[in-house]
């Protein structure tokens, strides 16, 4: 038994769920209003049976106990693993010897930093010295529960005082300097980092404390503020300061408001704006956006107009500040954003504050106005549009229209929707003063050469042709130990080739055409079509790996998931398919069965072809499908003791989007054999 069921097996789901939201008995199940979004009759349905839970409501979303905590908490994975292996009492195990090793050094890193952070505070309130520092918390106008919150501090103005204290605590030099609070000079000396400053921790998504913002009291000094060093628990291109506190008014609001600096983000949570965090002075990376993905659908940029990359006439895409501790500071470069708007499938949107004022400022002087300010962001293809033609006039020479038109229209058309795409091009239409038939046959001639790297009709034809798969005709179902098995032969055959994934989605959508009914149930394939969480996180890195374009090797997954999960990876790729069988499911006769006809199948191919893959992801599908629609059949069992919304019309939409998309999937499952055949 792996970890998670373990876990599963000792925790109830409705115990669990019972302490986020108000229960109800119905029937043999449970439901509650559903606490991921607004609503006045309860659509949320926990099923002990199954221990599964489902909104039937405006979010659609389900899982297992596993994915309710991951969204309640907006925890990842490992997160979640952490939380409710300590609440079971299930003890995990560590990846190896050298993981272990490596994971309780950075623990000792992190009750360091930990300790520093109270030394800080407590010099803050204590220390005769420190006099300067409480006038300055005064003068920036935080009050006395905002220090507590951010547990802000004063590191003395010493070149040995944090150093001592902590190695009183029994911390060696050694760590001292690799958590960065101390730095080792070239003779040797080591002395501390942080000397009479305003101490800001900074904790990661699980209020552990990995680092400090470090302000200058006095003007004039350089650097402004001081940071931990780059380093393994500290690393800003992945951290968002304050998300450990924004995380559930992000979760509420579904929007996340993301400043620059670390003053902007207390002041906000101060006047009560819980939902804003800051990138602290790097670019803002795909990491960080992942991050709010999973729980914001909307993200507003409220960064300082007079930044470079916003006051830049945007000509260069990467303008950057550079501080004089050599970090880089605030690349701001809404084109860059436009990348993540339809990959992430978020709404991107910049907040203009007045020239001048950072939102620290800004809530200051208003605190009311935010939130209109927030509400008149305007989307970031409007922005980027906004801002590369504000300075053309009547007297602008076509020449330069075109170009900036020609500069603009890979930005625009690349990521999003094709209702925003041909919006974009309206807009952008008007402001060059160039007609959108010529634009589009711009973007048209663009999007010709990308085509070209797809295989054609008839290499896709020839690779089905190396098909030999002939015995299957619908695809089984049923029994849930057998999807998790096809789960896990699904990613394993992911890992082989992860990019073949978008043929998959290319067929899913294919077989959508134009019905806007089936746009969820053959939507592409995700987290969700894996019922069980260890593999949902395995897919969800390799997605990602994916669009980060880094899946030339599994380099990535080995930098990125914890040990558990890499134990996973691995038994997927090395262990005989039986064998693999044996240990997820525990065996059973007729499981086994079709694991050896699987295991033939694939001995039987020089090499598992795209075809077989795609076949794989439609089984996948049909059988979460099927999974569903178990889950609908138990609502409507217990219908009468649930609320009417859940059997109305959307609830019958639902059932019949379900059954037509599993007779789509069958059909072409059908006729891709026959194309195998007929070759
Ligand atoms: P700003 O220079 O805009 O500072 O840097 P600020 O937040 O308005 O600070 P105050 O109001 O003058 O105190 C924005 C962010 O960039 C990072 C910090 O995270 C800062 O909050 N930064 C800035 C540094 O890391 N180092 C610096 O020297 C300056
Ligand atoms: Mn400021």
């Amino acid at each position: 038994m792996s970890v998670v069921d373990d876990i599963k097996a000792r925790l109830d789901i409705v115990d669990v769920v019972s302490e986020y939201v108000n229960l109800q008995k119905a029937g043999r199940n449970f439901k509650a209003l559903c606490p991921f979004h607004n609503e006045r009759t309860p659509s949320f349905v926990v099923f002990p049976e199954t221990q599964t839970w489902r909104c039937f409501g405006a979010c659609g979303e389900g899982g297992d106990l596993f994915g309710f905590v991951m969204k309640a908490e907006g925890w990842d994975f490992s997160d979640a693993l952490h939380a409710l292996a300590q609440r079971a009492g299930v003890e995990l195990q560590p990846y190896s010897p050298q993981e272990a090793e490596k994971q309780a050094e950075s623990e000792r890193l992190r009750d360091l930093l930990n300790a520093a952070a109270l030394f800080f505070h407590e010099q803050l309130f204590q220390s005769p010295e420190a006099e300067l520092a409480r006038q300055y918390v005064i003068q920036r106008g935080l009050d006395g529960q905002t220090v507590e919150d951010f547990v802000l501090g004063y590191a003395p103005d010493d070149w040995r005082h944090s150093l001592q204290h902590l190695q009183m605590l029994n911390y060696t030099q050694d760590e001292i300097v690799d958590a960065g609070v101390a730095i080792r000079n070239d003779e040797g000396r080591v002395y501390d980092r942080f000397r009479h400053r305003l101490m800001i921790p900074i904790r990661d998504g699980r209020e552990r404390t990995v680092g400090f913002g470090a302000r200058a009291l006095d003007k004039d000094v350089t650097p402004k503020y001081l940071n931990s060093p780059q380093g393994a628990l500290f690393d800003k291109s992945r951290l968002l300061f304050g998300l450990d506190k924004a995380r559930r008014a992000i979760r509420e609001t579904e929007t996340a408001i993301i400043v620059e600096g670390y003053m902007d983000v207390m002041q906000a949570h101060q006047a009560g704006y819980q939902n804003v965090v800051a990138q602290m002075g790097t670019a803002l990376t795909e990491a960080q956006l992942r991050q709010l993905d999973k729980y914001a659908t909307r993200l507003v940029l409220a960064l300082d107009p007079d930044t470079a990359g916003i006051n830049a006439t945007m000509r260069g895409l990467n303008v950057a500040r550079q501080t004089l501790d050599g970090d880089q500071v605030a690349t701001f470069d809404p084109r860059g954003m436009m990348r993540y708007t339809g990959m992430l499938n978020m709404d991107i949107r910049v907040a203009s504050l007045p020239q001048g004022q950072d939102p620290d400022d800004f809530i200051r002087e208003n605190s009311e106005a935010w939130e209109a300010l927030i509400a008149d962001a305007v989307p970031v293809a409007d922005y980027v549009i906004e801002q590369a033609t504000a300075h053309l006039d009547s007297h602008t020479s076509y020449h330069e229209r075109e170009a900036i038109a020609r500069e603009l229209l890979p930005i625009l058309t690349a990521t999003e929707s094709d209702i925003q795409r041909s919006g974009n091009i309206q807009t952008l239409a008007r402001r060059v003063r160039i007609d959108e038939r010529t634009l589009l046959q711009w973007t048209q001639r663009r999007q010709t050469v990308q085509t070209r790297a797809l295989p054609t009709l008839r290499e896709q034809r020839r690779l089905a042709g190396r098909t030999t798969d002939t015995a299957r005709t619908a695809p089984a179902g049923g029994q849930p130990g057998q999807s998790v098995l096809r789960e896990g032969f699904f990613l394993r055959l992911l890992l082989e080739q992860p990019e073949r994934l978008f043929a998959a989605h290319r067929m899913l959508r294919k077989l959508q055409g134009s019905d806007a009914a089936l746009a969820d149930a053959l939507a592409p394939l995700n987290v969700d079509d894996f019922s069980r969480p260890d593999y949902q996180a395995v897919f969800g890195m390799l997605e990602q790996a994916l669009y980060q374009d880094e899946l030339d090797s599994l380099d990535y997954l080995y930098r990125h998931l914890p040990g558990e999960l890499l134990t996973i990876i691995e038994e997927l790729r090395v262990t005989p398919l039986e064998i693999l069988h044996q240990r997820l499911t525990g065996a059973l006769a007729v499981e086994l069965e079709s694991v050896l006809r699987d295991q033939a199948r694939v001995n039987a191919l020089p090499e598992p072809d795209t075809d077989l893959f795609v076949q794989e992801a439609l089984m996948l599908r049909h059988s979460r499908l099927e999974r569903e629609s178990r889950e609908l059949y138990f609502l409507q069992q217990d219908a009468q003791t649930l609320d009417s919304n859940l059997t109305d019309q959307s609830y019958q939409t639902t059932v019949r989007a379900n059954v037509r998309a599993r007779q789509l999937i069958a059909k072409a499952l059908q006729q891709m054999k026959s194309i195998a055949r007929e070759i």
